[in-house]
């Protein structure tokens, strides 16, 4: 019996289905969510997809984020394909190379004895990860397609969502279907998130509001602070799940980095946006800085404050550069995450001012908070007393 028979009304979705799956056969890659309310069908069409690839011959790996794992590092990963490489030929796998071998040990127990004990793991070093993963997969789509269907994709590990953020953004070269199922908005719910300040902020006052950016956490984390606020992101940004489908449609600005006419628009939209009462945040690095430090910023928030004569409002936020695990880790509990919003800095105390003065006075403003901030969250994990003696 195929499941279809009994498949009431999914004719349209079993259409794009089918289309992509074609897509594979000639030898290209896409990415496909699912998202909906619990019980609207999302599994259901997954094991459907499953059934008609498989039906095709391709390589189907399906995997399936559960609550209780959500603190074992690329566990949807590792469900979906550590099986699978267990019973494959050792000999394929060779073709990878050493280096790459190495690096997916760190993911899949299967591959345990291509580990390196000597080797420490870095957290720069996720992107090396990333790549073996693309890499494998590529190596595993050039015999016959590949579909990597993950279910519930709401409760993944952070590992599992940044591996899937940059396979998104970066697909295989190879005929590989990542599918999705997500729930919306499930995400946040093991993040402890203190606001400071929130008080601050006049709900009828276009604001620039400047953030400094550790994760891409820090997207879902302002998604529950603020309502009124248009977010200035870059590109990417979009892509990532979970987090990037937070975002609603009607929420942001893209930008694409680097790119001069992307910028000017951007700007356009911002002033637009400002000019119809409505606040825009901006992550003045312009990148995620991976240690923590503050970077340097870029002049566009300021410019822009400037120029409308809004109100900018510097917010600190930290704790989220901590929320991603070195691989390896087991990680428990929540993350502690601050929020600092500062006072806002009125036009008529920048007018005067050249954009670099005004960039640098809140440059400073925001890197002497960002300590303080730092040290108010270790106190609160501290007191409650989570330290504890842990075999890891
Ligand atoms: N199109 C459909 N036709 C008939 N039954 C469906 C359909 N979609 C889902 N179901 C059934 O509804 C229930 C919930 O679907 P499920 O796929 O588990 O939802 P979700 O994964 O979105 O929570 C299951 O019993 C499933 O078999
Ligand atoms: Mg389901």
């Amino acid at each position: 019996m195929r499941l279809s028979e009994h498949l009431v009304g999914r004719a349209e979705e079993l259409d794009s289905l089918e289309l992509l799956l074609a897509r594979l056969d000639e030898g290209g890659s896409s990415a496909l969510e699912l998202t909906g309310e619990p019980g609207i069908g999302k599994t259901r069409l997954l094991s459907e997809l499953a059934a008609r690839a498989d039906a095709r011959g391709h390589t189907v790996l399906s995997g399936r984020a559960t609550e209780l794992e959500r603190d074992l590092p690329f566990s949807v990963f590792v469900d979906a394909l550590d099986e699978y490489l267990q019973a494959l030929d050792p000999r394929r796998l060779a073709a990878l190379g050493e280096g790459v071998r190495v690096e997916l040990a760190t993911v899949f127990p299967s591959l345990e004895t291509h580990a390196d004990r000597q080797r420490v793991a870095m957290q720069e070093e996720r992107y090396r990860t990333y790549r073996a993963v693309r890499q494998l997969l590529e190596l595993l789509a050039r015999r016959q397609p590949v579909v990597l269907a993950l279910d519930d994709v709401h409760w993944a590990d952070p590992a599992s969502v940044e591996l899937l953020g940059a396979l998104l953004r970066r697909p295989p070269s190879a005929p590989v279907l990542v599918v999705l199922a997500v729930r919306p908005r499930q995400m946040d719910e093991r993040l402890s998130v203190t606001v400071e300040g929130r008080e601050k902020i006049d709900r009828d006052t276009a604001y620039v509001m400047v953030a400094n950016h550790q994760s891409l956490l820090d997207i879902l984390v302002f998604f529950r602070l603020f309502t009124h606020f248009k977010w200035v992101s870059k590109i990417e940004n979009f892509r990532v799940p979970v987090v990037g489908w937070n975002m609603s449609l009607n929420r942001y600005i893209k930008l694409r980095r680097g790119d001069k006419p992307s910028v000017e628009e951007m700007m356009a939209a911002c002033e637009r946006t400002l000019a119809g009462g409505n606040s825009v945040m901006m992550f003045p690095e312009g990148t995620r800085s991976p240690d923590g430090k503050l970077k340097t910023f870029k002049h566009g928030a300021f410019t822009l404050a400037k120029r409308m004569g809004t109100p900018l409002l510097p917010i600190v936020i930290d704790g989220t550069a901590h929320a991603l695990p070195k691989r390896g880790f087991v990680l428990r509990g929540t993350y502690h995450i601050r929020i600092r919003v500062l006072d806002e800095i009125l036009p008529a105390s920048f007018a005067h001012k050249s954009v670099e003065e005004l960039m640098d006075e809140v440059w400073r403003v925001i890197a002497g908070e960002l300590p303080t901030l730092a040290e108010s969250r270790a106190a609160a994990s501290f007191s409650r007393g989570r330290v504890g003696a842990s075999a890891l």
